[in-house]
């Protein structure tokens, strides 16, 4: 039998091995993954029973299945095969307080103490209505939600009906609640506004976009720093124009402050000069109790005054649930000082330039303001989600697993939201841990 010379291009040979053994790493790191945690495997194909993928909220799964955590302290989550983990989601920046800080405790107990759902007024929605009312510019009057998304989605409905206008307009990739995502083709499960999308960071486009849809946009709705999107900040006058550009067509601005409201003292609005006619908040503002709140322009909110005739309903069982308000009120009564605001952000700026400095080095950034930091790898710069289409997953997800390995939590798709219960000490052994990874695994380098 004659055997045929081999004529496969050598550098074909090159680029198809290195994909694929990046296939086989990361095969590798799910087996040892799944190897290392029998009891979580064991409960999420009991949860697979009852819940579909055993899932009941869709960011938290990751391959091969999911971490499963039973218990936390301070800095410090524990799954329930007994391994430790430097919690650096910090909840999607909801848990802000870490995640035994006493006074945020204290005030739960208190709570339960004085005897839970009681179906009433009570003193502490006054209290931290007052505190919100005090420390956000923009938000005359308040009222509160049970999450983000339904702060978002009220705030959109005031803004309807405030200006008898339909649509509203958003940044591609926004993500203001399980209804209201505006990543890729957009979700199936949206509420059914007509949408206008406009680019972000790109002003004269959004500009012409807002301009042609004048007279059906009845708010622009907008994270000053994209979150969930990638940590993407604002450049330039980005969002005074946009401001503007809302203005002149006779539109409300919402801003989504439900992630960014950590980034300063009186929420990142500010720290652009732009004041928005609306506000909605949520995440760490509730203690780590589940939370939202829309607010802003006194004329616009006091449309839900239930002692006018016509006024809007608002409704929510739990919108003033004890345990929120007592918990939301005792974080930014008893902790989050202006000085602990800025502490917790300027720790955040400083592990973003030192991850910076290994990432470079591997055509890897890391993104974002303050407290809020994303990991992509992707070489920059990086100012609109467009920026990161071609982000390998593959890539995100071994990144995941090797620092889970060393100790550290993160998002699978590499967001970080620092908690006051992370120390300078964490970050400088959180960086040397990265440096690590990324030198023995050569599979992570992007060309
Ligand atoms: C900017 C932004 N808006 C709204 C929401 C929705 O908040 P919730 O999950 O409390 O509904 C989120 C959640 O991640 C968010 O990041």
């Amino acid at each position: 039998m004659t055997t045929l010379p081999d004529v496969t291009p050598p550098r074909l040979v090159a680029a198809v091995s290195k994909a694929e053994l990046l296939d086989q790493v990361l095969a590798t790191a799910h087996r040892e993954f799944a190897a290392q945690r029998p009891v979580s495997q064991q409960l999420h194909e009991q949860a697979c029973r009852v819940m579909p993928g055993g899932n009941t909220r869709s960011v938290l799964y990751h391959s091969p299945f999911p971490l499963r955590i039973s218990h936390a302290a301070d800095a410090v989550v524990f799954d329930v095969d007994g391994l430790t983990y430097v919690d650096l989601l910090g909840e999607y920046t909801a848990g802000l307080y870490g995640h035994s800080n006493s006074a945020i405790t204290g005030a739960m107990h208190a709570a339960v103490d004085a005897g839970l759902t009681l179906g009433a007024h009570t003193v502490n929605e006054v209290r931290l209505a007052e505190a919100i009312v005090q420390r956000f510019p923009s938000i005359q009057m308040v009222r509160f939600t049970n999450s983000g998304t339904e702060a978002n989605m009220m705030a959109v409905a005031l803004a309807r009906v405030a200006t008898n206008r339909p649509g509203i307009a958003v940044m591609q990739g926004g993500y203001h609640g399980g209804f209201m995502y505006y990543g890729g083709q957009g979700s199936p499960v949206n509420a059914p506004y007509s949408t206008t999308v406009l680019p972000f960071n790109d002003a004269a486009t959004a500009r012409s976009l807002l301009n042609r849809n004048a007279d059906t946009i009845a708010a622009v709705v907008i994270e000053p720093v994209m979150g969930s999107a990638g940590c993407i900040p604002p450049t330039g006058k980005f969002l005074q124009d946009i401001a503007a550009a809302t203005a002149e067509i006779g539109a409300l601005l919402i801003a989504d402050e439900v992630m960014t409201s950590r980034l300063g003292p009186q929420g990142a609005c500010p720290m652009f000069g732009i004041t928005p006619d609306l506000m909605t908040l949520g995440k760490y503002l509730g203690g780590g109790a589940s939370f939202g709140a829309f607010g802003g322009r006194e004329d616009l909110m006091s449309r839900f005054d239930p002692t006018m005739a016509g006024a809007l309903p608002h409704a929510g069982t739990f919108n003033n649930n004890t345990l929120s308000m007592s918990a939301g009120l005792a974080g930014l009564s008893e902790v989050l000082t202006d000085a602990v605001v800025h502490e917790v952000n300027a720790r955040g700026d400083y592990l973003r330039d030192s991850l910076n400095g290994v990432l470079g080095q591997f055509n890897w950034s890391a993104t974002g303001m303050g407290s809020m930091i994303g990991i992509h790898p992707v070489s920059g710069p990086i100012t609109s989600p467009h920026d990161l289409r071609n982000a390998d997953p593959r890539l995100r997800d071994l990144l995941f697993l090797r620092l889970l390995d060393r100790g550290w939590y993160m998002a699978a798709r590499g967001f970080i939201a620092l908690t006051l219960a992370i120390t300078d000490e964490h970050v400088g052994a959180f960086v040397a841990d990265v440096a690590d990874v990324f030198s023995e695994t050569p599979q992570l380098h992007v060309n």
